[in-house]
């Protein structure tokens, strides 16, 4: 039986600490559907302020925040949106835009490092003069960090030219933003200049930040009183969230400046890692605290056992795939859990090699 847990399943596993806990009992509260919870204002106001975006509102999940501000933009039947082949708006979150929101997604190739390419963007923008058989493009879609290539940075001219081609035709951009601090501080790139060229963002704070629950969209005026009214009809809209809210600050007072050690020690394993014999990291694909390990083919050692063994230790992480492993960063990930998690993958693969070879 371990006697140590280190958790790298996500960074959603954070549990509130007690500052939060203590923010949460104090919270002033009232009923934030019909508009009086301070706790909520206060969330909103600094979010939206930080983000350099007129109005914010929170939502209980950076899904919701996806599906609202996709919803928002697209509010006309017919209209279609341009995504990411791998992004998270396209493959894990049910089809909300389509199933819910009648929004036609159009799919780009995603690069290995999260972006597409503007000439393929470009090009699938729908000539208007087609309309008689076309869907209308309404939208832009952008994800930083982008979780399926792990966690990699959109760059700052990136997004502009993005948000630049959006502009030439018309188009608005929403980035999903559940991880943009955690780009914002890789890129030593201030977060408001990062989301400059978008009309909308969703940011996370139950993931890297650390809160126990939401997410906040920030954008203008008009676009979050819309959204306000479509959080109500997709029920989310709750009463006393400032409880919720409480954390949320606490969690970007506090959380923010934690994040780039989060990445140092995501290098640090994954260089670690690289060591071990059967196991291999594209160290120059780790940007910020998302490692995808791969099992080398011939070492005799599955995903899944590999999981399964070093959970014995108290490692615990996912396996994606056969020979797919996903380790994230946050912090309640030490450098001793890291040193630690190593010595574990090395037992754990020796381990497994042995048994594999009957000894
Ligand atoms: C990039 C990205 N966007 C959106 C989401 C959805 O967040 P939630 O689980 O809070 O709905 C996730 C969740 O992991 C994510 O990684």
């Amino acid at each position: 039986m371990a006697t140590r847990t280190v958790d790298f399943r996500s960074d959603t596993v954070t549990k509130p600490s007690e500052a939060m806990r203590a923010a949460m009992a104090r919270a002033e509260v009232d009923d934030d559907v019909i508009g009086h919870d301070p706790t909520a204002f206060k969330l909103e106001a600094e979010m939206a302020k930080i983000m350099g975006k007129e109005a914010a509102l929170f939502v209980p999940s950076c899904t919701m925040a996806n599906l609202i501000s996709v919803l928002v933009h697209c509010d006309v039947r017919g209209s279609e949106v341009i995504v990411g082949d791998t992004s998270h708006i396209h493959i894990y979150e049910n089809g909300g835009i389509a199933t819910l929101g009648g929004v036609h997604p159009r799919t780009v190739r995603s690069n290995e490092d999260g972006t597409m390419d503007i000439d393929l963007i470009e090009a699938a923008i729908r000539d208007p003069k087609g309309e008689l058989v076309y869907p209308t493009t309404r939208l832009i879609c952008l994800e930083n960090t982008h979780v399926h290539s792990g966690g990699r940075c959109i760059s700052v001219e990136y997004t502009d030219k993005v948000g630049e081609v959006a502009k030439k035709h018309g188009l608005k951009l929403h980035i999903d933003g559940a991880r943009i601090f955690n780009a914002s501080v890789a890129l030593g790139v201030p977060v408001d200049r990062l989301v400059k060229a978008a009309d909308s963002v969703s940011v996370c704070l139950s993931k890297g930040l650390g809160a126990p629950v939401g997410s906040v969209i920030v954008g203008s005026n008009s676009f979050i009183t819309k959204a306000r009214r479509l959080r109500k009809t997709l029920g989310g809209g709750m009463r006393q969230v400032g409880i919720l809210c409480a954390a949320a600050l606490v969690a970007l007072q506090e959380n923010v400046a934690k994040l780039e050690s989060d990445h140092k020690k995501a290098k640090l394993l994954a260089d670690g890692l690289n060591e071990i014999k059967g196991l291999r990291v594209d160290t120059s694909s780790v940007e910020t605290n998302i490692i995808y390990l791969h099992i080398e083919e011939g070492s005799g050692i599955s995903a899944g056992k590999l999981c399964k063994d070093l959970e014995e230790y108290g490692i615990l992480l996912m396996a994606m795939g056969s020979s797919r492993l996903r380790i994230v960063f946050h912090h309640h990930i030490s450098s001793s859990d890291v040193q630690y998690a190593l010595s574990c993958f090395q037992l754990a693969v020796n381990n497994g090699a042995k048994n594999e070879n009957g000894n």
